[in-house]
């Protein structure tokens, strides 16, 4: 019986086993984890040992793609394809799922029906929305606070929004961002960023995805108008220094005003002051020669011992007008207006003075 068992067994276990080094076939390098936009294809490799016989590719569970060994693959859903590579006694099925919708997304697993390790992978696929920052370009003063508003609209996942100011990012502390739900299983995102710029600076919001090969952005320009606080600030300053200056001026015009009439009233004063002290001295020396004149008769007529004082008393009498003018002032002189009326009088105090009577006593 044993022997018999053994007879039967050995062929059993010979047959199993040359065929079993064609079983022991197994998948040497499963699918990776994808991330690709929505639209654009994606790719995931499975690579079995020889021996394989039947190769399914199964999307969340779901078989969309079969390869047999002996006849190729076998395509039955539109999107989804595959390419080949086979290196040395490996085989490598490509699966190719073209025009990825959101719904792709999820377990890519590659069965050989055996029961084998690391055949999954997960697909996402992500969806580029749109990006922008609502308020245009802007005008901000000194110390104004302003609140930029970014949006993202139609995303999946949600974006990672950051802010960046010219070439440098901006704190997370300066802007808090909002998700919420969209339609049809997008998400939108509303970031608000407050700054108090001081100087212009170009603002850029970034809305980042995993799928993205560069962040989408969008920017505004923000004008820092230091020159419009300044020119208000400025313009207040000077209408208070004109408004001041006005006044002194003005001030200072009525007064220079009253300065020069006071000294042009008193050149005038003086210039008539000086033609009537030319005039006295033109009176002066008139008297000279007329005094001359009467003491030239009185030599003749009169006492020669006499004549000397006369002389004296002529030469002191026409300077006195002269002596009085010089110490005079322009009013004072305004008094003597009627010296040529005087003239005659004077002319006969001379002829009978009472000082030449003294003098004639006293000769
Ligand atoms: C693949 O993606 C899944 C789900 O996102 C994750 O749990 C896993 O760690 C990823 N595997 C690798 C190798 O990154
Ligand atoms: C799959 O493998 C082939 C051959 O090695 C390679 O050219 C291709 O880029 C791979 N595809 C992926 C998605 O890794
Ligand atoms: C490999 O690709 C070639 C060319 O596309 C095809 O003819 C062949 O059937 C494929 N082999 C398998 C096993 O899928
Ligand atoms: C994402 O969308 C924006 C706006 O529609 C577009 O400008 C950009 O090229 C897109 N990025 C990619 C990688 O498709
Ligand atoms: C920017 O736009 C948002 C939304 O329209 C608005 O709430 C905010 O006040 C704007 N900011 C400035 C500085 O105009
Ligand atoms: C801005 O704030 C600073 C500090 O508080 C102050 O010195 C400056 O005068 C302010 N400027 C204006 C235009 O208000
Ligand atoms: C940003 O760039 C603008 C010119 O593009 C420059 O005038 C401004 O000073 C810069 N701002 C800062 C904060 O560097
Ligand atoms: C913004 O996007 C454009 C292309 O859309 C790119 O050329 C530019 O470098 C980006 N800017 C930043 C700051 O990432």
């Amino acid at each position: 019986m044993e022997s018999f068992q053994k007879s039967i067994l050995l062929p059993l276990i010979l047959t199993a086993a040359l065929p079993g080094l064609g079983f022991c076939y197994s998948i040497t390098k499963g699918p990776e984890n994808a991330t690709v936009l929505a639209g654009s294809e994606a790719r995931f490799n499975c690579t079995v040992s020889a021996g394989w016989k039947v190769l399914i590719w199964l999307s969340q569970g779901s078989p969309v793609l079969t390869v047999i060994s002996s006849q190729g693959s076998v395509e039955t859903t539109e999107r989804f394809t595959s390419h080949n590579y086979t290196t040395g006694d490996e085989f490598t099925s490509e699966l190719i799922i073209l025009n990825t919708q959101l719904s792709d997304s999820g377990r890519i697993e590659c069965s050989i029906q055996k029961p084998s390790e690391n055949n999954f992978a997960f697909l996402s696929v992500q969806v580029n929305g749109s990006l922008l920052i609502k308020n245009s370009t802007l005008t901000v003063r000194e110390n104004q606070t302003v609140e930029i508003v970014c949006e993202a609209l139609g995303w999946a996942p949600a974006p990672d929004i950051t802010w960046m100011t010219n070439d440098s990012l901006i704190d997370k502390s300066s802007y808090v961002t909002q998700q919420s739900p969209g339609s049809h299983g997008l998400h939108n995102a509303l970031s608000t960023l407050t700054l108090t710029p001081t100087d212009t600076e170009l603002l850029t919001c970034l809305a980042d995805i995993e799928a993205l090969p560069s962040p989408q952005n969008a920017t505004v320009t923000l004008i820092f108008d230091n020159s419009a606080t300044e020119n208000d600030y400025s313009e207040d300053s000077r209408s208070t220094w004109v408004i001041v200056l006005a006044v002194v001026l003005s001030f200072l015009g009525i007064v220079l005003l009253v300065v020069v009439i006071v000294v042009a009233v008193r050149c005038c004063l003086k210039r008539r002051g000086s033609t009537y002290q030319n005039e006295i001295r033109k009176v002066s020396a008139e008297k000279k020669k007329d005094g001359d004149l009467v003491n030239r008769q009185r030599n003749g007529s009169e006492n020669l011992g006499y004549i000397p004082e006369e002389l004296w008393n002529t030469e002191q009498s026409p300077g006195l007008p002269s002596m009085f003018s010089k110490f005079a002032s322009p009013d004072d002189n305004l008094q003597i207006t009627s010296v040529p009326k005087v003239r005659p009088q004077r002319r006969t105090d001379y002829l009978i003075s009472p000082k030449k009577i003294r003098n004639v006593t006293l000769v």
